[in-house]
């Protein structure tokens, strides 16, 4: 067993349920945040067989008091907290850049970046004086995306959003080492609530936007488990400051 914290955002579906339900199997014990209460339940229903520790913390990562009491809280009731995964976002509604909404930009940023931000912020400020903890005192783990890397139509300041977490990342690596590790996954196009669990939607967006992966596949939630596993792991402690896509080979790098 594996007595590390975890607190994996958005975990009440898609991406961030398939890694929660990954990593208790694991014997990680699961923090699990998103703002809507049932969804978080049902995910913690998922995690019972593996009889680890699972607390729930239901709020908005945008909201900046909401994600200075979940990090006190979490230190509080765990003592320690091993790892973040800074999963929580939210999609592009398909919209020309010239026509995205202030509000619909500004709620992107909010969440994608501004969210990511501040759960590093205050994870960040604890994590660092974990001094018993070793050799490192934490890791921190972002999912932005391929649309992070390539500039992607029609979902323009989603893009803008997701590569900005990606600069996010190498600024906190820098800034956080030696005692934290920092890196992020980009994802493809996964079958999950953000393309309303459609495989058809996700292969009429690449097609039109002439981005197909390699691997000629739509990817599943539990794509991304293998890397999460590792990234959380003592395996990628000689790691920091890496994007990793996770895509079918969508983008090349
Ligand atoms: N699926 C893909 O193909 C793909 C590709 C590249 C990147 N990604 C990224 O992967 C991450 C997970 O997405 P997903 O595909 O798994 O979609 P998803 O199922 O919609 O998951 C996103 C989760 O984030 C939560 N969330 C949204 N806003 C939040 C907020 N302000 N505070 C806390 N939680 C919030 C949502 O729950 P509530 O609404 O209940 O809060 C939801 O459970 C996202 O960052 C997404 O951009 C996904």
């Amino acid at each position: 067993m594996n007595p590390k914290n975890i607190l994996i955002t958005g975990s009440g579906s898609g991406l961030g349920r398939a890694m929660a339900i990954r990593l208790a199997e694991e014997g990680y014990n699961i923090i699990l945040n998103g703002r809507t209460e049932s969804k978080l339940i049902e995910t913690e229903k998922m995690l019972k067989k593996f009889h680890i520790d699972v607390l729930i913390k239901t709020g908005d990562v945008s909201d900046s008091n909401f994600v200075s009491s979940m990090i006190s809280e979490i230190v509080t009731e765990k003592k320690e907290l091993h790892a973040v995964i800074n999963n929580a976002g939210i999609g592009g509604k398909g919209t020309s850049i010239l026509d995205i909404s202030e509000e619909d930009m500004q709620k992107l940023m909010d969440i994608n970046f501004k969210g990511a931000w501040l759960v590093s912020k205050y994870a960040g400020k604890v994590m660092i004086t974990q001094r018993n903890l070793k050799p490192l005192r934490g890791k921190i783990i972002n999912v932005s995306s391929i649309a992070g890397l390539d500039p992607m139509p029609g979902i323009g300041i989603y893009s803008c959003s997701k590569a900005a977490l990606i600069m996010l990342t190498k600024v906190l690596a820098k800034e956080l080492a030696p005692s934290i590790t920092v890196n992020a996954i980009c994802p493809g196009y996964h079958v999950t609530p953000i393309y309303n669990n459609d495989p058809t939607l996700i292969q009429n967006f690449w097609n039109a936007i002439n981005m197909k992966p390699l691997l000629r596949r739509v990817g599943t939630a539990e794509d991304v488990n293998g890397i999460i596993s590792f990234l959380v792991s003592d395996d990628s402690n000689y790691m920091t400051g890496q994007i990793i896509s996770i895509c079918g080979g969508v983008v090349l790098h």
